[in-house]
């Protein structure tokens, strides 16, 4: 077991990639706190866990809500008297041209990906320096790193969520704790498929149409699956990436390569 018996805390649980990262965590022996907005999900992530959900707690929390988020970290402290993980992957996409892109979808990204980023780290990070030890990730995206069409409101949230992370990185390293972002390109999960259903409505064609568009974005010519953001997600919250501090993980299936 790669992470027995750490206390880790993952936002946006209740579905994609932090389910998927909740399940490899328990299988890897992590005590979780798991949180989300969305209720009914959170708990389908928690009931297969099977007997991991002795070492599980879920928490409905809204990351907009510093209150709820705060609550969230005292709660986790409180049972388990430290974090050593921290994952803050719970995020939100709207895609639009930027001439019609409503204010409401703007203030919802920044408030999700950038503010409930920072509230989650915020409420924290006191913990881990008193700690001197323990791992942060936060989710940024392809997005971060290169242009897409329509994505120009996604796209700056995500860089922020970079640059968030370096600097957060620098001040945390001298009491020993790591700041990481992961950065995944199209990764098959429900944020993926309404993007690319709300795309081809948009321009009135077919989802299959601009999935395969999607694929050929990757030089592998496929969607990621979850899972396979979530092993990149457990090795940065391992001693197993000791060394590495203010980086970012591209697990885009080349898509930056080009
Ligand atoms: N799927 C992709 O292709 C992809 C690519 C790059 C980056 N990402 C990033 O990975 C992360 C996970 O995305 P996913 O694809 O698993 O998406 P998803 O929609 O499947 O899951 C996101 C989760 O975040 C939760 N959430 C949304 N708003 C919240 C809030 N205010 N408070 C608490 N929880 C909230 C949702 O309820 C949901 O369970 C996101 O930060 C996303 O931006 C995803």
């Amino acid at each position: 077991m790669r992470i027995k018996d750490k206390i880790v805390v993952l936002t946006g649980a209740a579905s994609g990639i932090g389910r998927a990262t909740a399940a490899l965590f328990a299988k890897e022996g992590a005590i979780q706190i798991l949180s989300d907005i969305d209720e009914v999900g959170l708990r389908k992530t928690y009931e297969a866990l099977g007997e991991a959900q002795e070492r599980t707690t879920i928490m409905n929390v809204d990351i907009r809500k510093p209150e709820e988020v705060k609550k969230m970290i005292e709660r986790t402290v409180d049972m388990h008297g430290r974090i050593d993980v921290l994952i803050v992957n719970a995020g939100v996409v709207r895609v639009g041209p930027v001439e019609d892109f409503p204010d409401e979808d703007y203030d919802l990204l920044i408030d999700v990906n950038l503010k409930g980023t920072h509230y989650t780290c915020k409420y924290a990070v006191p913990y881990f320096k008193k700690q001197r030890s323990g791992s942060i990730i936060t989710l940024a995206s392809v997005a971060a790193h290169i242009g897409q069409v329509a994505h120009a409101n996604y796209c700056s949230t995500k860089a922020g969520v970079l640059g968030y992370t370096r600097a957060l990185a620098l001040d945390l390293a001298p009491y020993n704790v790591r700041v990481n972002s992961v950065s995944p390109g199209a990764t098959d999960t429900p944020m993926l498929q309404s993007d690319v259903a709300k795309q081809a409505k948009d321009r009135g064609v077919s989802y299959e149409e601009v999935k395969k568009e999607f694929e050929k974005e990757g030089v592998m010519g496929r969607w990621a699956k979850p899972e396979e953001i979530a092993t990149g997600i457990l090795y940065l919250a391992t001693e197993e990436s000791s060394y590495m501090t203010g980086a970012d993980l591209r697990l885009d299936g080349g898509w930056t390569t080009r």
